[in-house]
């Protein structure tokens, strides 16, 4: 093992200007979810060059590989997303977003640099794979459809995958750094829908109304004792409404017939987003009717919170400390990632590592999302041989 990992490093050390060539590349031509053409098209040219053979499973965007190494063996998948965000650039970076409007503001493009880097360094090292791998280029993971599609279209069969990988860069943590964490490292993400009816009529006159934003305002205020009333102090969880609708254009003087309100859950614990659905689905009912109205609520479970495999865990941590990074262990993000969806969705264990990005030096300082997220390059040499190397002690873990 210590063999592979020195010449995983020397990979690591002498590619860089590659790796770096192919993230300028991507940064500067950004798509966003399920419009990732041109980014199939390079990725699928990347892999044709490096012998790695592209599997058809009907995707329209986002690529499957797969590398046949020198015997049989275990089948590791290695994921990473593809697509970019429709946000303005206003980043110091030297090489920015060539698409006005479109950004790859949350580094979709260093996974993806960095998996380019992996298939590359593990082409050149097939021979010692016992085993395969199978590169999974996800698109659309910004708005959680991407891993689903992937999924209907079983991309974890043919060949069956027996653990995925994936990374996500963090500019929380230093550039050098890959965090390593046992259990959860994302929480689950769910939508949420109130429907407030009412009956709406003239705003001078409100006794003969039954106003539903009077009740919106309390089914609000009410929701967000949940968190600090019925939930454990110990454990984590976000309620929080960010759009509501009511009304028409800037008139003042109307009451509306309805209002419309979506929001976001965050928890990192299955019972507690139980909890929460039964909690806002009795304020929602129960507040609307004490103010005259009829309140409809509707929970819609869309990602289960991503949690590392504790089987994985020393595998993990072993890859990233044999390619000369350090492990850090930061506390979980309320961010969601869809590629809890490979492992909620079947038998498959996985792990997700986070990829440090930061550096003061260089202004890599700004959160995921940010018109000035810049991400440290130096990361991608890393990112590619974690990758590589996980593939090496995931084999041995299961074999
Ligand atoms: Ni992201």
């Amino acid at each position: 093992m210590e063999k592979i990992a020195t010449k995983i490093k020397t990979f690591m050390s002498e590619m860089n200007p590659e790796f770096i060539e192919t993230l300028h590349h991507l940064h500067e031509n950004p798509e966003t979810a399920f419009c990732e053409y041109n980014t199939t098209a390079y990725i699928k040219d990347k892999l044709q060059s490096f012998g790695i053979e592209i599997l058809d499973i009907g995707l329209e965007t986002g690529v499957i590989g797969l590398l046949k190494g020198a015997g049989e063996g275990p089948c590791i998948a290695l994921r990473a997303d593809i697509d970019a965000l429709p946000l303005k650039e206003e980043s110091s970076c030297p090489y920015p977003s060539r698409k006005d409007g479109l950004m790859h503001a949350c580094g979709h493009d260093i996974h993806t640099a960095s998996l380019l880097g992996a298939c590359h360094i593990l082409s050149l090292l097939r021979d010692e794979i016992k085993g395969s791998v199978k590169f999974i280029f996800q698109p659309a993971e910004e708005i959680n459809l991407g891993a689903k599609k992937l999924m209907s279209l079983n991309c974890l069969e043919n060949p069956k995958v027996d653990s995925i990988w994936g990374i996500h860069n963090s500019p929380e943590i230093p550039q050098g750094t890959v965090a390593v964490v046992n259990g959860p490292i994302m929480a689950s993400v769910d939508r949420i829908t109130f429907h407030i009816k009412g009956k709406g009529g003239h705003g001078g006159i409100p006794q003969r109304n039954a106003d539903p934003i009077v009740a919106a305002a309390a089914v609000i205020q009410a929701a967000q004792t949940i968190v600090s009333r019925n939930i454990s102090p110990l454990d984590a969880a976000v309620i929080s409404i960010c759009n509501i609708r009511a009304g028409e254009g800037t008139t003042n003087n109307v009451t509306p017939e309805d209002v419309t309100m979506y929001g976001t859950v965050r928890t990192f614990n299955p019972d507690i987003q139980h909890l929460i659905e039964q909690k806002l689905t009795q304020i929602t009912k129960s507040i609307s009717e004490a103010y005259g109205c009829i309140g409809e609520f509707t929970y819609l479970y869309e990602l289960p919170v991503t949690k590392n495999n504790e089987k994985l865990y020393s595998a993990a941590y072993d890859s990233v400390c044999s390619i000369g990074a350090t492990p850090v262990n930061p506390p979980p993000s309320t961010g969601g990632e869809d590629f809890s969806i490979y492992t909620a969705g079947s038998d498959v264990p996985g792990f997700f590592y986070w990829l440090g990005v930061r550096n003061e030096e260089k202004d890599c300082i700004y959160p995921w999302h940010s018109p000035h997220f810049k991400a440290d390059e130096n990361c991608i040499a890393i990112g590619a041989g974690t990758y590589a190397m996980s593939v090496f002690q995931a084999i041995k873990n299961k074999t």
